[in-house]
């Protein structure tokens, strides 16, 4: 409690309590994360009266130093104070929900506080009177499922959830994050409510989905989605990657745990959610490209482009940034069996035409690519491996010799049509594709000079000549 005590915020609501004497507690996230060892800068207090004149107190006893504001439709109110954040709210016999646009009415007791939250773990106080400091109210047996790593509602978990049902998406979030398992009554519950979610609205939804995304291992928190039932709501997608089909005794793999497996494989050594995005979207176009050949068996041609494509629609849905995010992803999820191509073929041509389409993002495909080579036999993944070892050696060859990371073709449009005096045209798209195309392919070096001779060949082929 050493940590906890030494807050100047903690020593002015100590102040503010007995000076008003009210009583105030620290609840939430905050005292769940430090009974968990771990940091947490928002700090939630609830006072057993009025929040507002509590935190107005506390904002004089930090000697104005704090940025307070007061939210009173609300009822709550925020001190902004060393890199903390502390909301103030007076105790509510009404449900937790920070986004709800509901005023708060009917004030209650810490009893009635403690109950509408929506773990165990998260019903957690800690006294913050001078007398008691640091005496924890635990009326729901929150230390002993925090110790056995379980959520678990304090209340009926129908009641719980249904007083918000994001709270179904934050179950499966915290047991993700920490690696807590769901308590099998709320699981069954969040089965049964699962319907509810779609009042949620798709902000918050997706809010929880990248912090399951962001946790160490985010498979943990997809299967429980899954098997909870609201992935087929949210993410209609990725179920139909699983299952497997067998025709004349040959299955091809479940597409929804290889998704997995390769997310957990990202996850493991990047923590940039734009990459865990591609991981979970690279095989979303299987399903539909699925087909049985009698002599290749199952074939997946072209899911690569099917997924690129679905890629815009499923950010737009999930209300994902619609910019340079999803492009990156997009060209990943296109891009990402290229590599795997080259264990095969390895000419220069194709190494700097990959180079030049993966542009600044190579290291992250390559990233992917390891990350997909998923099997059980050991020996076969190590030898997978050590192939895209050779790759990444010839793509540094590679771009060390031709300078191409980042590449621009030397040779614009704007070049073009200045030289030849034309308009943009076909033509000119034709003439700076003809240049790019015979750098990339060898044909002529990397350079201004030699891709300018080119294009007055190529152009005159086509019956431009310079103006002048
Ligand atoms: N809470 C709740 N129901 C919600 C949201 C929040 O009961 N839908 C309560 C919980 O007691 C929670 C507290 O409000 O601990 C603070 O909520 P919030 O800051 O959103 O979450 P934390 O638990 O602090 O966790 P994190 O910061 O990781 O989101």
């Amino acid at each position: 409690m050493q940590i906890v005590s030494d807050l100047p915020v903690l020593g002015a609501v100590q102040k503010a309590s007995k000076k008003l004497d009210v009583r105030a507690y620290l609840v939430g996230g905050f005292v769940r994360d430090l009974l968990l060892n771990r940091s947490s800068k928002d700090i939630d207090i609830v006072v057993v009266g009025n929040g507002l004149e509590f935190a107005t107190e506390v904002a004089k006893q930090l000697k104005n130093n704090a940025t307070l504001a007061l939210f009173k439709n609300f009822g709550t109110a925020q001190i902004k104070f060393d890199e903390l954040e502390v909301e103030f709210v007076g105790a509510r016999k009404e449900s937790y929900n920070r986004d709800s646009r509901n005023p708060i009415v009917e004030e209650g007791s810490l009893v009635d506080d403690l109950s509408r939250r929506d773990f165990t773990i998260n019903a957690l106080a800690m006294c913050l009177q001078p007398d008691d400091f640091g005496e924890i109210t635990d009326l729901f047996n929150g230390i002993k499922d925090l110790d056995a790593g379980i959520l678990r509602t304090p209340l009926d978990p129908d009641i719980t959830f249904s007083d918000d049902p994001l709270r179904m998406m934050r179950a499966v979030r915290f047991a993700s994050q920490l690696g807590f398992t769901l308590f099998p009554e709320t699981k069954e519950a969040i089965h049964r409510n699962r319907e509810r979610i779609s009042i949620i609205s798709q902000e918050r939804i997706t809010d929880e989905l990248n912090k399951i995304i962001m946790s160490s291992k985010p498979s943990v928190g997809f299967k429980l989605l899954f098997e909870t039932g609201l992935l087929n709501i949210i993410f209609p997608e990725m179920i139909l990657l699983h299952g497997v089909k067998t025709i004349n005794n040959q299955a091809h793999k479940d597409n929804f745990f290889h998704t997995l497996e390769v997310l957990d494989n990202v996850a493991y050594y990047s923590d940039y959610l734009w990459l865990r995005w591609a991981a979970i979207l690279h095989d979303i176009g299987k399903p539909q490209s699925q087909r049985f050949d009698p002599d290749q068996g199952w074939t997946f041609h072209g899911h690569e482009m099917i997924g690129a494509n679905m890629t815009p629609r499923i950010f737009r849905r999930m209300k994902l940034p619609m910019n340079e995010r999803m492009k990156y992803v997009q060209k990943l999820v296109a891009l990402h069996l290229r590599p795997i191509a080259l264990t095969h073929d390895v000419t220069d041509s194709a190494v700097r035409r990959l180079i030049v389409d993966a542009g600044e993002d190579i290291d992250d495909l390559l990233e992917l690519c390891r990350a997909d080579v998923t099997s059980k036999n050991v020996e076969k993944v190590n030898r997978y491996l050590k192939r895209f070892d050779d790759v990444e050696e010839k793509i540094r060859e590679v771009e060390e010799k031709d300078s191409l990371r980042n590449w621009k073709p030397p040779i614009t449009g704007e070049i073009i049509m200045n030289t030849f005096g034309i308009a943009p045209s076909k033509n000119v798209g034709i003439i700076k594709e003809a240049v790019k195309e015979a750098i990339i392919e060898g044909e002529i070096p990397n350079s201004y000079d030699e891709a300018y001779a080119y294009m007055l060949k190529i152009a005159g082929e086509l019956g431009f000549f310079p103006k002048n």
